[in-house]
């Protein structure tokens, strides 16, 4: 993959370095009273990284604004560039659109926190702190919110509270996504602050969401990475299966939750999932997925989903996906009461909403086509733009087992525009795939925009080249998969 397996000393101390002098160059700023507008992709990662940020910047005492961008393209470039503010500073996104932000903004004071494959060369008035100039992998070992923590830090050392939320923004970007569901090289020096400063618990254990808070049947249905089909966001079916495989739901009138559970009875309850999941048509050892690291906040009070950084980061996702992500970063910089109980509405929404699209997918054959190198979920029409790339990563994972990577896309509501998502998996990345160069290449030649990583990737493309756009991404799949058969 162009990486090295070992992340050493040397290669921190490097980023280490970059994210110091972009934090000299805020403090600059900061001390010159200017201000400073920062803008960040409105993901889990892209809002823990803008709750990073603002949280580093208020106690600097900044003057700053935050914004957050669903994505880069020309109209969003056009209008930064007319602010014609002192600072600029990206954080989670900018790296893949340097071509276009080098055109709008050279000369200008710009700061990019990012950990997407950096698409051209920096310009000169520019600092940017990204992993892959120091051939650490972004999609795996970093994320956005990584790297903003990383300057955040370098601002000034007490920021290290906010290493909690690099760790879930790289929750929230699936950094985690290996054997043991664990975060690793570069994240685990950002977990191990989070730990010495005794912000965080890791232990190793199931990942069901609310394993010390919710009834057992509830945090099933509540999981969904992996999907479990017929459990994930469906309470009643979960609890059948509890009954019948002989796990009391409740003792004495109470319901029992995940860690009432002895080591025999969570052992049965992961082999039946598994045998449930090859019942399915899906790989068995999927259900390892369910086990690895939990992350526990160990500040955050014990009865609310930010104690657990996944979901944390699964409220965050749900609170950019449904157009409230100033509630997310303000529940990032510390709000609590009233913001959490607005966020935790917005999750039942956000979960309701994935549900009905995911039934929608699956209830009739052919919405999920099978083409000759990918699948394609063509919602135009039905599915909703915002929640495509949740829906997307959904079905990935339990499609990938088969072979082929996923592309859904979306049309964007009052524009002649769709929105693309499209998700492999670590097999397929070893064969040769990389979706973020495939999004790229196959947009620029209809004119669109995208990009992304190896295992996940979107773009924007105009309404009326889908059909043209989708048989490039299924050539092109076809030959980044050929193109490693015939070379090894
Ligand atoms: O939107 P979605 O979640 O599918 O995007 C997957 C990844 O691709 C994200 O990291 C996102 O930043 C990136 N992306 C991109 N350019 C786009 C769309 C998505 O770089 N036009
Ligand atoms: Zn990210």
């Amino acid at each position: 993959m162009g990486f090295n397996l070992a992340i050493s000393k040397k290669q921190i101390a490097l980023l280490t370095n970059d994210a110091t002098k972009a934090a000299d160059l805020i403090l600059d700023h900061i001390k010159k009273g200017d201000s400073i507008h920062v803008h960040s992709h409105v993901d889990a990662d892209g809002l823990s990284a803008a709750g990073i940020m603002g949280k580093a910047l208020l106690r600097a005492g900044a003057r700053f604004r935050l914004r957050l961008e669903r994505w880069m393209d020309e109209k969003v470039a056009d209008r930064i560039a007319a602010e014609k503010v002192p600072l600029t500073i990206f954080t989670d996104m900018g790296s893949g659109y340097l071509d276009l932000l080098g055109e709008r903004l050279a000369g200008r004071s710009v700061i990019i926190l990012d950990h997407h494959t950096p698409a051209a060369e920096s310009p000169a008035s520019f600092v940017q702190v990204n992993p892959h100039i120091h051939e650490i992998d972004g999609t795996r070992d970093i994320s956005g919110s990584g790297v903003a923590y990383f300057a955040a830090k370098a601002m000034d050392k007490n920021n290290v509270d906010l290493a909690c939320l690099g760790i879930v923004g790289a929750l929230g970007d699936l950094q985690d996504k290996n054997k043991e569901r664990k975060l690793g090289k570069v994240n685990q020096t950002i977990v191990e602050d989070a730990v010495k400063s005794g912000y965080l618990e890791v232990e190793t254990d199931l990942l069901f969401f609310g394993r010390e808070t919710r009834p057992i049947h509830q945090a099933l249905a509540r999981t969904t990475n992996p999907f479990i089909p017929e459990i994930s966001g469906e309470e009643d079916k979960s609890l059948a299966f509890l009954v019948n495989l002989g796990i009391k739901p409740k003792r004495n009138d109470k319901w029992r939750a995940l860690r009432d559970l002895s080591s025999e009875e969570k052992k049965r309850l992961l082999s039946a999932i598994a045998d449930h999941l090859v019942s399915k048509g899906m790989a068995g050892d999927t259900a390892f997925e369910l086990v690895g690291e939990v992350y526990t906040l160990t500040k955050e009070e014990p009865w609310t989903p930010l104690r657990s950084a996944r979901e944390f980061s699964v409220l965050l996702n749900a609170t950019g996906r449904m157009d409230k992500a100033g509630l997310g970063v303000a529940i990032c910089m510390g709000d609590r009461k009233k913001c959490l109980e607005e966020a935790t509405a917005v999750i039942q929404d956000y979960r309701a909403t994935i549900t009905k699209y995911l039934r929608w997918v699956t209830e009739k054959k052919g919405r999920l086509e099978e083409l000759e190198s990918i699948y394609v979920v063509r919602g135009d029409g039905f599915l909703d733009e915002k929640v495509i790339s949740p829906v997307c990563t959904i079905l990935s994972t339990t499609l990938t087992q088969l072979g082929k990577p996923i592309i859904a896309y979306a049309t964007i509501s009052g524009e002649d525009q769709v929105k693309v998502s499209s998700r492999g998996s670590e097999a397929l990345i070893q064969k040769g795939l990389n979706l973020g160069e495939i999004m790229q290449s196959a947009s620029e030649k209809f004119l669109g925009r995208g990009g992304g990583h190896d295992v996940a990737a979107g773009a924007q493309i105009p309404i009326k080249d889908v059909e043209a756009f989708i048989k490039t991404v299924n050539d092109l799949v076809k030959k980044q998969l050929e193109g490693e058969q015939s070379g090894s």
